[in-house]
């Protein structure tokens, strides 16, 4: 099936309610979105699954939550003051801004990330390059962070954060401390940033305003062997190493075993694309949309050692995703040197003060994995001649739909909302009496809610329901007793044939 455009999935989330464009009502404001009734609850859904495989689950992980707005000093430390920048083409008649690496892309069809101002410049050169038939004036770097002031009248001149990690590094040693870690170990971070994006575009992908999902994973700064590898050897990735590109090779899928076999890749790197990975499929997502794919050196931020992206094949080609970037002790080093502070942490086995290493920052837009969980769900399904939203029901913004077999009924009314009130304690339930059960059924389909509750008459005399599958369409029947724990048992893994007696649809 052709995969949808960005711009139908765009309408469709607006159709449905889950993302609206900010302030439409005066125009829409450029790189900013805002989620609806359903949206946000997939984005909760998603953002508290990542939490969980993350931070709770795992005893080597702690998470915190640092503030938007922080001293202006640690943006120059980390080097995003005088590093932080795209290069921005000015037009010389309207003087419209274009982002200048996107600017080639598209005219010259190569890939232009990573590319100099003098390189741009000669390709805008020889090839005569225009915008909609106008010269370019200017090339300059661009500072991607927002400016704000803190304080009455001028205040004093910070900035919103562009990534949440920052705020890790300067908490580093009070986590350290307080929560007792000893290496390796994260320190994890859900949180709102900003980047001044010179071109928004491609609904969620490139927002002004997003959330990120983002650990800082330190080790030992001698000790690079991955203890954990073991765990992910026989993981399946497609990989895509700077070498391969170099040489005009095509991606491999192999097991990660054997890319550490081939040197292709650290054991740290290898881990965390797969665990990532992992976290995605696990939640629904398809495995051929996914490839790992590293940094070429012009590329590399400027903190970073080695990156690899786990990339996703959208409808506008393979993007970044997620990136993972080895930091080495670029961060800690820095704001060491610029507070005055000491930021190493003690060795039990060398009895030794070090500095560790970020080996890994796994790093993702909550905004991208929204876009992949919707694309990856997204089917229109030509026998029920609908959309069927084929969500994880973890992630699924409504949980269960509760209906009377027919509206004009009391006794079934009042027994439907009472099992409606109930299961409404537990998950994120809804009720619907309007229209026929086949309507009821296509619109819960569309919006992803997994399983459809219908009493009927003799739900009165035997307390049982039907329930409805939206994925297969099968019906069972369960007593009405038994819902809540069936309910939960689907939700976390349980076949829904596994759940009671099928009966004939
Ligand atoms: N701390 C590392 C860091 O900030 P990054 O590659 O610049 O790395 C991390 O950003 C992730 O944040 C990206 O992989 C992407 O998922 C998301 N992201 C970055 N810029 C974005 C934007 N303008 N809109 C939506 N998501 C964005």
């Amino acid at each position: 099936m052709e995969k949808l455009s960005i711009e139908d999935m765009a309408v469709f989330c607006k159709r449905k309610g889950f993302v609206y464009p900010n302030s439409e009502i005066y125009g829409g404001f450029s790189g900013f979105w805002d989620f609806g009734h359903l949206g946000v609850e997939l984005k909760n859904n998603i953002k508290n699954e990542w939490w969980n495989y993350h931070v709770t689950q795992r005893e080597d992980i702690v998470g915190i939550d640092g503030s938007i707005i922080t001293h202006p000093k640690v943006w120059e430390a980390s080097g995003h003051v005088a590093n932080f920048t795209d290069l921005m083409l000015t037009t010389k008649k309207t003087k419209t801004k274009i982002r200048a690496d996107q600017f080639i892309e598209e005219k010259l069809n190569i890939a232009a990330d990573g590319l100099t101002s003098e390189e741009i410049n000669k390709l805008i050169k020889k090839h005569k390059l225009k915008h909609n038939g106008e010269d370019i004036e200017e090339l300059k770097d661009f500072n991607l962070m927002f400016e704000t002031s803190v304080g009455p009248d001028k205040g004093q001149t910070a900035f919103l954060r562009p990534e949440t990690a920052q705020l890790i590094f300067t908490d580093f040693r009070l986590v350290v401390d307080n929560a007792r870690l000893k290496l390796p170990f994260g320190i994890a971070q859900i949180g709102k940033g900003f980047r001044n994006e010179i071109s928004p575009r491609d609904f969620l992908f490139r927002c002004r305003e997003f959330d990120m999902m983002e650990i800082e994973y330190f080790v030992h700064p001698d000790k690079d062997e991955c203890p954990l590898i073991r765990e992910v050897l026989n993981y399946e990735l497609n990989f895509y190493s700077a070498e391969m590109q170099e040489k005009g090779k095509k991606p491999l899928i192999m097991k990660v075993k054997d890319a550490l076999r081939r040197n292709m890749i650290s054991e740290w790197h290898a881990y965390w694309l797969a665990v990532e990975q992992k976290w995605f499929t696990d939640l629904g997502a398809k495995s051929e949309n996914f490839r790992v794919r590293q940094h070429l050196k012009k590329e590399k931020s400027h903190y970073a050692l080695d990156t690899w992206d786990l990339e996703y094949n959208f409808p506008f080609g393979w993007k970044e995703l997620e990136g993972i970037a080895n930091r080495t002790d670029f961060d800690l080093q820095q704001h060491m040197q610029a507070s005055g502070k000491d930021l190493r942490i003690y060795d039990e086995e060398t009895k030794d003060k070090i500095i560790p290493h970020v080996i890994a920052e796994p790093s993702l837009g909550v905004e991208r994995a929204f876009l992949v969980f919707m694309f990856d769900a997204y089917v229109y399904d030509k026998k029920r001649n609908n959309v069927v939203l084929k969500l994880n029901p973890k992630l699924a913004p409504v949980k269960v739909a509760v209906f009377p077999l027919v509206s004009n009924k009391p006794q079934l009314t009042k027994k439907a909302i009472e099992v409606y009130s109930n299961l409404k304690k537990y998950f994120n339930v809804f009720y619907d009496e309007s229209g026929s059960i086949g309507r009821r059924y296509a619109r819960q389909d569309e919006i992803g809610t997994p399983l459809c509750i219908t009493i009927d008459f003799d739900s009165i005399k035997k307390n049982d329901v039907t329930i409805r599958d939206r994925n297969s369409t099968k019906q069972i029947r369960v007593k009405i007793k038994d819902l809540g724990h069936k309910i939960w048992e689907y939700m976390n893994g349980v076949k829904f044939e596994k759940l009671g007696k099928t009966i004939l649809k």
